[in-house]
């Protein structure tokens, strides 16, 4: 296989707003050209498609784990530019998010924080709309009967009684627990907050090797609760360290370690910071696993950059180290100006993505170097928390 090389491009330096315009630009004309039909989860030669059809889901249709980044980008839009066109946009998609719960399509998921956060929990905290609230509950109780005890994890992918997911989570669940931590806001309700607490415990404990590297996924022993063993799924092997999963890890174990204050995260965060950025090319934009450095031929995955971006300037905000903070900040900063600089379409119109060379599941083939929804979203938060630093996250 062959990439196209996001190393050989030299752009001028651009400001954080020109790079606003563009990708705002870009999620105008996508919403005109999809209209409300979901994007697929990645671009197919950089271009997004209507989700396909599955099952009693049509060609569009709100299913699977991404379709929120599209209402995330929404969301965040309407923010930064005032244009009601975004916020219609998202409602619209908001309402279907209700649909989607009600209706019980497609939850057999831990990923309800993600859809659920930038849908309908963000429509709440920018609207105060209370429909969204209570939807966003009922998916804070779908995702609440995934928590298995004795373990104290809520298990990632799958039925509860699926023999090969039984027991599993994965680091990507620390970006679903705000939802959890929201609705213990909203209602007060400890159950949620003390998930939030022991499953991220659990993560911290046995997702985080001994050199700050971290495993995709891990197995848990259902009935004794015990600990079993960490393996890959979307990694290079069970024992390489996947790029995104280690940018969720900093993202991730930073959010937690703010609403919990459990210290132990906040070390986890600062060990998966360190463990990416020692892992980084010269560009500041990692390869899809980090067992590949400067001179490989594998493809970057620019999604994890962006999110890496947001997750670092996550902990430069609640790091106790002031010198660390501003480390954090200045890295953040570093590796967003490559983003800009070699990781955009150079003619917007040649692509849909905000960003290209995301890759999302190697090993099966999926979406290998195109931009994908979740890049774009965290490309576009990214800017934001640049460009408005007073800007109050969704999750
Ligand atoms: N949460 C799935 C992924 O990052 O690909």
């Amino acid at each position: 296989m062959t990439f196209t090389s996001p190393t050989t491009r030299t752009s001028p330096a651009v400001s954080t707003e020109t790079a606003i315009a563009a990708a705002v630009a870009t999620v105008e004309r996508n919403t005109a050209t999809l209209g409300a039909a979901y994007p697929d989860d990645t671009t197919t030669d950089n271009r997004y498609h209507p989700r396909p059809a599955h099952g009693s889901v049509p060609e569009g249709g709100n299913r699977g784990w991404t379709t929120s980044f599209r209402t995330g980008q929404l969301w965040l839009a309407w923010e930064l530019t005032g244009n009601d066109v975004y916020r219609q946009a998202a409602e619209a998609d908001v309402a279907d998010f209700g649909r989607r719960v009600r209706d019980e399509i497609d939850l057999d998921t831990h990923d309800l924080g993600f859809l659920y956060t930038l849908s309908a929990v963000a429509a709440h905290r920018l609207t105060g709309d209370e429909v969204a609230r209570a939807d966003a509950l009922l998916a804070a109780d779908h995702l609440m009967r995934r928590f298995l005890e004795p373990a104290g994890v809520i298990q990632a992918w799958g039925d509860l009684s699926d023999p090969l997911q039984r027991g599993r989570t994965i680091i990507d669940s620390l970006m679903n627990m705000p939802l959890l931590t929201w609705a213990a806001e909203e209602t007060g309700d400890e159950r949620y907050s003390d998930a939030v607490r022991r499953h991220t415990a659990q993560l911290e404990q046995n997702i985080l090797r001994p050199d700050d590297s971290t495993f995709h996924t891990f197995y848990w022993d259902a009935e004794t609760g015990a600990p079993l063993r960490g393996a890959t799924e979307q990694g290079a092997f069970d024992e390489s360290c996947w790029a995104r999963g280690q940018a969720w890890g900093v993202y991730g174990f930073a959010m937690n370690y703010a609403v919990t204050g459990d210290e132990r995260l906040l070390a986890a965060a600062r060990r998966c910071a360190e463990y990416f950025l020692r892992h980084l090319p010269a560009d500041g934009v990692p390869f899809w696993d980090l067992v590949y450095t400067d001179g490989s031929d594998a493809p970057r995955d620019s999604s994890s950059a962006a999110i890496v971006v947001c997750g670092l300037l996550e902990l430069a905000q609640v790091e106790t180290d002031a010198a660390r903070a501003a480390e954090w900040a200045a890295r953040a900063h570093t590796i967003l100006a490559s983003l800009i600089a070699k990781y955009t379409p150079a003619t917007p119109e040649d692509a849909d993505g905000l960003i290209l060379h995301s890759v999302y599941d190697l090993p099966k083939n999926v979406g290998v170097d195109e931009a994908t929804l979740w890049g774009d979203y965290f490309y576009l938060e990214a800017l934001m928390r640049v460009a408005r630093p007073e800007w109050k996250k969704y999750w």
